[in-house]
């Protein structure tokens, strides 16, 4: 990552988990801006505790597209002719835990969807001038392995139903939103099964494990790959 050149993220869902230790991450090269989005400022103690002057905390709740609008414009008025250089849509929620095809509650899923696709997509829709604006001109969708329809995850296989049907949906949005836009780089990946809320007590790796790698990956990123499917390795995943 260049220390010289200033670079501009803006990451959703930095409360906690992966958007918080991305945040963290980030903050330690004094050339990154973060614009860190949450639901609730005021509760976002971690979070504020890692001010340092190049940390900007704002509202967002990526299913409020009311919120995301005026997020959008509060973002605007912050970055002026910088633009973003990295718009990361990690907010993300599994609400219906090893729920399968055939018992998923409904409401669920369409909430799950709500958050996973419909909030990344009007986030988007919001920011892209700011992104086109830009130097890196980047967008990371954070997806998951288990969006795969190839991969069938081992212990995985029939289960997390609704969160996989989201992050299918997330993946499509991906290839959809690369081929829609030339002027921009966009990539889903796969963060790793990281100890988070989300990932559980059991995962397999520290959560700043897999954002290392997540940081590594996408800051090498190239217009070539533009609508793939990568890993926080760096390999490339099958749909
Ligand atoms: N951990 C893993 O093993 C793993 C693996 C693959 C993919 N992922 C993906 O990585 C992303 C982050 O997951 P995580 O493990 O960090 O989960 P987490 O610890 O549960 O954190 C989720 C974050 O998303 C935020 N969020 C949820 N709904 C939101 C909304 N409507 N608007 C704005 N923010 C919202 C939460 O905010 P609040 O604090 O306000 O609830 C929180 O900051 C997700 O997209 C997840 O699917 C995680």
């Amino acid at each position: 990552m260049s220390t010289t050149e200033e670079t501009v993220w803006f990451i959703t869902g930095t409360s906690r988990g992966i958007g918080l230790e991305m945040t963290r991450q980030l903050l330690r090269t004094p050339a990154n801006t973060v614009i860190a989005a949450c639901r609730n400022p005021s509760k976002a103690d971690a979070l504020r505790s890692l001010a340092n002057g190049k940390l900007h905390v704002v509202a967002l709740d990526v299913v409020d597209r009311e919120s995301v609008r005026k997020c959008a414009e509060e973002v605007t008025a912050l970055v002026g002719d910088k633009g973003i250089d990295y718009l990361v849509n990690n907010a993300g929620v599994a609400s219906g835990g090893m729920d399968t095809a055939y018992d998923m509650d409904l409401d669920v899923l369409q909430q799950t969807f709500q958050t996973n696709v419909m909030g990344p997509a009007y986030v988007t829709q919001c920011l892209i001038p700011l992104v086109e604006k830009s130097r890196k001109k980047v967008v990371l969708n954070i997806s998951s392995a288990l969006g795969s329809n190839a991969l069938n995850i081992p212990g995985a296989g029939h289960l997390f139903a609704s969160y996989s049907i989201s992050k299918a949906a997330m993946n499509m949005l991906t290839t959809k939103q690369a081929r829609g836009n030339k002027k921009v780089i966009v990539v889903c990946m796969e963060p790793g099964w990281l100890k988070t809320d989300l990932g559980g007590p059991h995962a397999a790796l520290e959560v700043s494990e897999g954002v290392t790698g997540v940081l590594k990956v996408i800051t090498a990123v190239t217009p070539e790959n533009s609508g793939q499917f990568i890993d926080y390795k760096g390999d490339h995943l099958q749909w």
